[in-house]
C-alpha cells in the first residue's frame, strides 16, 4: 500500500527542483488527467488545422507556394500523431481520444473554425497562428512532464519554419498592388482578434491555470503569453504596413506593452461550445477521413498481431 502523502511530497519535490516527471513516475491522477486534456486537445488542433490551409493547396500561386503549403500541413500531421503518442504515455488509448474529439467531448483550437477566405488567408495563419502557437509552446517546452516538454522542442522548430513562411508570404502581398494589400489587411483584419482569443480566457476566468501552473505544466498564465505574443507581433505588423484592427490599441512607455481594446470572450465561448462559423463542417471532415481510414488502421493492427512475435512481444 503506498503511502500518498510521501509520494505526493515526493513528487512536489522533484517539480520543485526542476526535474521531469517521466511516464513510469508516480503522480497525482490529477496531474495525470490534466495532461492528457492538455495533450489530446493539443493533438485535435494540430490535425484539425490542417482542413483549413489543406484548403489552399491546389489553389497556391505557385508551385514554390504549394510545396511549402504542403510541407507545412504535412508537419501539422505529424505534430498531431507525435502529440497523441504522448498522451498514449500517460495511459490514454489514441481511440478514445478522437473518438472523444468527433461526439464533441474534447475540445480543438478556436482558430480553426474559420473559413479561410483568400491565399491571404494561408500567410495570416502561418504568421499569426503559427506566431502564437510558437509562444506558448516555446513555454510548454519548458514544461515538468518529460514527453511533452521534449515533444515541444522539436515541434517548436518547425513551427519557426511555418511562421517565417507566412510572413513573407504576408510581406509580400503588403508590398503588392492595390488589390493585393486590401486582400491582406482584409485577412488580418478577420483573423487578429481571434488569434487572441487562442491564447484562452483572462486569468481569473482560467479554469484549469492554478493545477497547470502549481506542477508546472504551465509556466505562465494565458495574459501573460498573450500580452508577448501582442508586444512580439504589432512591431512586425507595422514594419510592413499593415493596421492592427484595434482602434484602442496604445503603446504604454512605462510597462513597454501595447494595450489592446476589449476581447469579445462570447465569441470564444460560443465558438467553443461547437457554434462557429466551420465547427461543423471540420467535425464532419475529420469524422469522415477517420471513417475512410479504418481499413488502414485494420491492416495495421492485423499485421503486428501476425508479426508480434518477430517483435519479441511475447
Ligand atoms: N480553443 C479551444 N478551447 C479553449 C481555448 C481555445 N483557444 N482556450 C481555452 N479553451 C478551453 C479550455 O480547454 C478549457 O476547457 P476544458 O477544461 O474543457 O479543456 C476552458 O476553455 C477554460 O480554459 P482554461 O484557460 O482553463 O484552459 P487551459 O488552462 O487549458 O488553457 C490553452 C487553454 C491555452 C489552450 C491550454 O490548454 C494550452 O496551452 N494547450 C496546449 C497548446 C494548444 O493546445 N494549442 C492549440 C493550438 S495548436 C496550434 O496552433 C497548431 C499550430 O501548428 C498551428
Amino acid at each position: 500500500m503506498i503511502n500518498e502523502e510521501l509520494e505526493l511530497q515526493k513528487f512536489e519535490q522533484k517539480i520543485a527542483n526542476g526535474e521531469k516527471i517521466e511516464p513510469k513516475d508516480w503522480m497525482p491522477e490529477k496531474y495525470r488527467k490534466q495532461l492528457i486534456r492538455m495533450i489530446a486537445q493539443h493533438a485535435h488542433s494540430e490535425i484539425v488545422g490542417m482542413l483549413p490551409e489543406g484548403n489552399w493547396i491546389t489553389r497556391a500561386p505557385s508551385l514554390r507556394r504549394k510545396m511549402v503549403l504542403l510541407a507545412k500541413v504535412q508537419d501539422e500531421g505529424g505534430h498531431g500523431l507525435y502529440l497523441y503518442s504522448a498522451a498514449e504515455t500517460l495511459g490514454a488509448d489514441r481511440k478514445d481520444l478522437i473518438e472523444a474529439l468527433l461526439n464533441g467531448k474534447m475540445k480543438y483550437s478556436n482558430i480553426f473554425n474559420y473559413p479561410t477566405l483568400s491565399w491571404a488567408d494561408i500567410g495570416i495563419i502561418g504568421w499569426l497562428v503559427d506566431g502564437a502557437a510558437i509562444v506558448n509552446q516555446t513555454m510548454l517546452a519548458k514544461c515538468s512532464y518529460g514527453p511533452y516538454s521534449r515533444a515541444m522542442i522539436r515541434i517548436c522548430k518547425e513551427e519557426n519554419f511555418h511562421k517565417r513562411q507566412g510572413y513573407e508570404n504576408v510581406s509580400v502581398l503588403a508590398q503588392g498592388n492595390a488589390k493585393q494589400k486590401q486582400m491582406v489587411q482584409d485577412a488580418l483584419n478577420r483573423w487578429w482578434w481571434q488569434t487572441l482569443m487562442m491564447f484562452g480566457p483572462h486569468d481569473e476566468n482560467s479554469t484549469n491555470t492554478v493545477d497547470l501552473m502549481r506542477w508546472k505544466i504551465k509556466l505562465e498564465t494565458n495574459d501573460s503569453l498573450r500580452q508577448r505574443f501582442i508586444n512580439l507581433t504589432i512591431p512586425q505588423a507595422y514594419a510592413i504596413g499593415l493596421t492592427i484592427p484595434d482602434n484602442d490599441l496604445k503603446y504604454n512607455e512605462k510597462t513597454q506593452n501595447w494595450e489592446i481594446g476589449k476581447i469579445n470572450f462570447d465569441e470564444l465561448y460560443n465558438v467553443i461550445n461547437g457554434n462557429g462559423p466551420c465547427n461543423r463542417i471540420r467535425i464532419a471532415e475529420r469524422k469522415k477521413s477517420y471513417e475512410e481510414g479504418n481499413w488502414v488502421r485494420i491492416a495495421a493492427e492485423n499485421y503486428a498481431l501476425k508479426n508480434k512475435n518477430n517483435y519479441g512481444t511475447k
